[in-house]
């Protein structure tokens, strides 16, 4: 199997990560098995903290590395938490204040309309001039209250209006097969797949 370093560790996404690249012979490695600390995540844009994750981990497992940027960009909030999806409600991360803190921001808001996005990319090397990027949605609303209890981070405030459920009451395979990573996934997978 070959192996690929992911720039997270992050237990929910290893799993995701791992369950979808199997088929492809690929041994999905947290970074933390290197000892490799967290990337400092600066930017604006997921697509460059994307950048700077995979380079780092990349640069220091000497490995080819993957890197996700995610998080939930909600409309009535312009657009937040956007890239600070992860700490939206302060320090140390938490998947409950952020919850909260969005149920708050949102108390009272008609417009309910959100959607996860992923963005992918695999370095070969550190230096590699030309990593793979690709970028996936997942559509849906806030739930005025959590439901269910898979998945992580804002899942059970997801709604999913095509299976009228919220994300975290669906079953893992059926979130890879719809989600936001999900989707980036099959983009990424088609890249590496060779011309036939
Ligand atoms: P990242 O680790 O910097 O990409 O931060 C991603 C954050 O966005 C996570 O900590 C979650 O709060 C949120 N997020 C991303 N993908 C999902 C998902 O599939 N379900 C729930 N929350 C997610």
């Amino acid at each position: 199997m070959k192996k690929l370093v992911l720039a997270s560790n992050n237990p929910g996404k290893l799993r995701e990560f791992a369950q979808l690249l199997a088929p492809l012979d690929f041994e999905v490695r947290p970074q933390a098995d290197f000892d490799i600390p967290e990337a400092e995540e600066p930017h604006r844009t997921f697509v460059e903290n994307a950048l700077v994750k995979a380079r780092h981990a990349a640069r220091l497992s000497g490995l080819p590395a993957l890197a996700d940027d995610s998080g939930l960009c909600v409309e009535a909030l312009g657009g937040a938490p956007g890239v600070y999806s992860a700490r939206y409600g302060g320090e140390p991360k938490s998947d409950e204040r952020n919850n909260a803190k969005l149920l708050a921001e949102l108390a009272g808001q008609k417009n309910r309309r959100a959607h996860y996005v992923c963005v992918l990319v695999l370095m070969r090397h550190a230096d590699d001039p030309q990593p793979i990027v690709v970028e996936g949605e997942w559509h849906g609303e806030i739930l005025n209250a959590p439901r269910g209890t898979g998945g992580f981070g804002y899942d059970p405030l997801f709604f999913v209006p095509e299976f009228g459920c919220s994300s975290a009451e669906l079953p893992a395979d059926q979130k890879n097969a719809i989600s936001h990573r999900g989707k980036a996934l099959q983009l990424l997978i088609a890249r590496l797949r060779p011309a036939t």
